[in-house]
């Protein structure tokens, strides 16, 4: 499949992190088209003509949207974060009964109006949203699946980047499973550049230890909590990871992203949405089931399935 031309991209939620979404792919020209839905006319339509004012200077130009669901129609991605936010203190799973609820509603309107769009779901708990979405909509799991921990692998890259002093795309480490308190990094595949994580000579003259290594991951999966307690919510670094992963469906990038899809025997683990290192391309999200695990992440992945599960099954 070629490169999508004439792309469009449909962000629902205008909330602060939808508009960042918005935001982030206008000015990474990720989409040709970006729509912002939301069923809040008046913040929809001022979101859509603050971002429509700057379009002078962004990389795409073409932003619509309001509270008429057509605006959704002809949508190559749908990246979805409406509903109910993290307060302070709270956790994503906190939110999964009153967001399931709304995705329940929400995901047969969307599929009416773009029923051949690939779904992207960042409303929280991401990846308890998505399997329930994908059993009810019957989607492959390919083309409906939760932006997972590309944030946090984001997030992980620039920690460690800053310590071992090279730029975060150059550090090749990966946070995976729970979007959330069970998340953990895949230490057995961390490097930088091509040296292995705990080989690594930093501007200090020294190198990271496992505690350090453990205290980083601990800093990772609570760093949405920090941001949270300091101003209310997360939403430029969501934006630029969902921007991220929209490019690499609409331009088929093959790019390997830590989306979140359910998991068929992945290494033993099925009907649970869990990020993995997957390929992302415009025919949706492929978990690489070549990734190998040591004993210890093999437990952790399955850790993060099972406290997943029982969120999802307390749902059904
Ligand atoms: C984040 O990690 C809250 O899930 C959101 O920033």
């Amino acid at each position: 499949m070629a490169v999508i031309e004439n792309s469009k991209l449909t962000v629902v939620g205008a909330g602060s992190v939808g508009a960042s979404v918005a935001y982030a792919s206008l000015i990474r020209g990720s989409a040709r088209h970006v729509a912002l839905y939301d069923i809040n006319a008046s913040k929809a339509e001022a979101e859509v003509l603050d971002l429509a004012h700057g379009t002078q200077f962004t990389g795409s130009s073409d932003i619509i949207g309001g509270a008429d669901i057509s605006c959704v129609e002809g949508s190559h991605v749908v990246v979805i974060t409406a509903g109910a936010k993290q307060n302070p203190g709270q956790t994503r799973i906190e939110l999964a009964g009153v967001n399931a609820g709304i995705m329940k509603k929400m995901m047969p309107q969307l599929l009416e109006v773009a029923p051949d769009a690939i779904y992207v779901i960042v409303t929280n708990p991401c990846d308890v949203l998505t399997v329930l979405s994908q059993e009810a909509t019957g989607l492959p799991p390919e083309r409906l699946f939760a932006s997972g921990t590309v944030l946090d692998t984001s997030r992980l890259r620039w920690k460690l980047g800053q310590r071992a002093g090279v730029s975060p795309s150059s550090v090749h480490a990966y946070i995976v499973g729970e979007h959330g308190d069970t998340e953990f990094p895949l230490w057995s595949h961390a490097t930088i550049g091509t040296v292995p994580i705990l080989d690594w000579v930093t501007p200090a003259g020294d190198k990271m230890t496992v505690e350090e290594l453990d205290q980083i991951a601990i800093d990772v999966r609570d760093a949405a909590y920090k941001v949270i307690q300091g101003k209310g919510a997360t939403n430029y670094a969501i934006g630029l990871s969902s921007a991220r992963i929209v490019e690499a469906i609409l331009g088929d990038q093959n790019a390997v992203l830590p989306v979140s899809p359910v998991l068929h025997d992945f290494h033993g683990i099925s009907n649970v949405a869990l990020s993995v290192p997957s390929i992302v391309n415009a025919k949706g999200a492929h978990p690489i089931y070549e990734t190998t695990f040591s004993p210890s992440e093999m437990g952790l992945l399955r850790r993060s399935a099972d406290a997943l599960r029982e969120v999802a099954g307390s749902l059904r």
